[in-house]
């Protein structure tokens, strides 16, 4: 069990994903958001039975305020619907919530959030979690799984694992869908991306072994039958 966090809805004093947005937009507790267009919040329903976290917002989502809305979100959505998970089921947020990045001319380059912006940034995610309460949660990418499991993880030593969170929640580890964007050759390209399928669909069967969720999916599927 990882003991990185047992805080519940009840320990914070946001009790909504809206109220948690406006304190959100409104954060300095670290130096990114002076550069940032603006805080990209989490985003998806707000009793998701998982959640997928990703690093940071890039170029297109620090425009947008939305998660995962260009290259790396088009792969990811891919991968998703591969998996039989909607994105519309999911929650998805990143750990660090403004968009680092250097300027090279007019071009703003993506940099790698460092571990102190990591851990500042946290205690956002960790109120999302305590307000979602997903089942699963897939961390995308070192920074991720920094953020998820509370300490630096190699990700070819995380992947596969089941990491047990101290909040109930089962977190997995894999890939960030960017690293795919950078693979030259077709055959890693593809293989790597069925790896990130697979991965996908090992959370996607802890939400269907877990009761609350079998629940809900026969609720929904009641509902379709009566419409
Ligand atoms: N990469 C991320 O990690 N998150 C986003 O929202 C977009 C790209």
């Amino acid at each position: 069990m990882i003991a990185t966090t047992g805080q519940t809805a009840r320990d914070f004093s946001i009790k909504t994903l809206a109220a948690l947005r406006g304190a959100e937009a409104q954060c300095t507790r670290c130096p990114l958001f002076r550069a940032a267009t603006q805080v990209v919040p989490g985003e998806g329903p707000a009793r998701a039975p998982l959640m997928l976290v990703g690093e940071q917002p890039g170029d297109q989502e620090d425009l947008a305020g939305k998660p995962f809305v260009g290259p790396a979100g088009r792969i990811l959505d891919r991968a998703l619907a591969a998996a039989g998970i909607g994105r519309a089921e999911v929650f998805v947020t990143n750990a660090v919530k403004h968009f680092k990045h250097e300027m090279r001319g007019k071009r703003r380059l993506h940099k790698r959030p460092n571990a102190y912006e990591i851990e500042r940034c946290r205690w956002w995610l960790v109120a999302e979690r305590a307000l979602v309460r997903p089942s699963a949660i897939v961390a995308l990418g070192a920074t991720a799984a920094h953020s998820v499991l509370g300490r630096a993880t190699g990700i070819g030593k995380a992947r596969g694992q089941a990491f047990p969170l101290a909040d109930g929640i089962v977190a997995f580890v894999t890939i960030h869908p960017s690293y795919l964007l950078r693979i030259q050759d077709r055959a890693d390209k593809e293989r790597e991306y069925r790896g990130f399928v697979a991965d996908l669909q090992r959370a996607r069967q802890v939400l269907a072994d877990r009761p609350a969720v079998r629940r809900m999916r026969r609720a929904v599927a009641d509902v379709e039958r009566v419409g």
